[in-house]
């Protein structure tokens, strides 16, 4: 057993014999970014400042000898071989360090889909350096030399290896950003995308039921939460409930269904406003709840869409416990208001 310490925090997690550094944080609640974890995409890189470790077979692309020399590791390979190993990892009280956005990073739209009666599914791959972005997290999409306004989507997917980003997107009334997505965009069209950027992460250190609350795209930044949750092999129950008005709103049925068969843990159900259908939970979230749930206290509450949903669950979740430092919160149609 070692012992692995990050820094700046001097938080210590035990790393038992045979389990990579990756393995052991996560186990202990605490997310490296990763992607392929086979020691090819260098996403898992930290620097480590004291400490032995078998860095394992990985790419030379991945981590270079000069990287190597800088005491850099690929941790999703790296074993420890003293008792202590010492890294840099998070915050000064052990959170996720936000990276720094990017500007203007250039993508190419390799798929477009209709997904539901007023939503586009993108799918954006780089041709430079992926945009490295934390589950739940937002990047500005538009073209200011064609007069289209940079307007805020959440990305819908947990980092992939290839770097590709799924933004989806609603027509909104008189929004001419997405007009011009669902318009005038087309597949191999180039475009540029700015962030990451938003706080909307969570603590990955917390270890709860959680109960994931979306309207509209706010099903967005929750799909890209639960994946990456999902895919580090969280344990404990998650829970999505998603409210639409009709059957036409609805998307991601089929990735929501393949969650609950592949995670036993998983669950999800679906809540329609404007019609009755067998199957489906009727009526709004809120007066909903109090049923589904009356005790959130030791929830986290993940809630995500139109300002008014989110402060609708926020009320309704405290009224049956919910912390306020377990609930987080996106209320995205806000930032696409604020950024033109
Ligand atoms: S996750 Fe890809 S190199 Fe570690």
């Amino acid at each position: 057993m070692a012992r692995i310490v990050m820094q700046p925090s001097g938080v210590a997690v035990e790393c038992v014999h045979g389990d990579t550094v990756l393995m052991a944080l996560e186990k202990a609640g605490h997310a490296l970014p990763n992607n392929c974890r086979a020691g090819a995409c260098g996403e898992c890189k930290v620097k480590v400042l004291s400490g032995q470790f078998d860095q394992g077979v990985v790419l030379d692309m991945a981590l270079s000898q000069d990287e190597r020399q800088q005491g850099l590791g690929l941790m999703c390979m790296a074993k420890p071989i003293s008792d202590e190993m010492v890294i840099e990892w998070g915050t000064e009280d052990a959170r996720p360090k936000l990276f720094p956005p990017r500007e203007n990073a250039l993508f190419v739209v390799v798929e477009k889909r209709q997904v539901a009666a007023r939503v586009v599914e993108l799918q954006l791959r780089p041709v430079g350096k992926p945009i490295r972005y934390w589950p739940g997290q937002y990047v500005t999409l538009g073209d200011e030399r064609a007069g289209v306004v940079p307007r805020s989507y959440s990305i819908a997917n947990a980092p992939r290896p290839d770097g590709e980003i799924v933004l989806q997107v609603t027509r909104a009334e008189g929004g001419s950003t997405s007009a011009w997505v669902h318009d005038t965009l087309e597949v191999g069209a180039a475009v540029k995308i700015s962030g990451a950027y938003g706080t909307f992460i969570g603590d990955p250190s917390v270890d709860t039921p959680v109960l994931c609350l979306a309207a509209g795209t706010g099903l967005a930044p929750i799909q890209a939460l639960a994946e990456a949750a999902l895919r580090r092999g969280y344990r404990r129950p998650v829970t999505l409930i998603v409210a639409a008005r009709t059957r036409e709103d609805l998307y991601s049925l089929g990735l929501m269904a393949w969650w609950r068969i592949k995670h036993r843990n998983f669950d999800y159900r679906i809540t329609l406003g404007r019609e009755q259908v067998e199957g489906y939970l009727h009526g709004r979230i809120d007066a909903l709840l109090p049923g589904l749930f009356p005790d959130l206290s030791r929830h986290s509450v993940f809630a995500a869409g139109s300002p008014a949903f989110v402060d609708a669950c926020v009320a309704t979740a405290r009224s049956l416990g919910a912390r306020n430092e377990l609930t987080h919160t996106e209320g995205f149609f806000e930032q696409q208001r604020l950024r033109g």
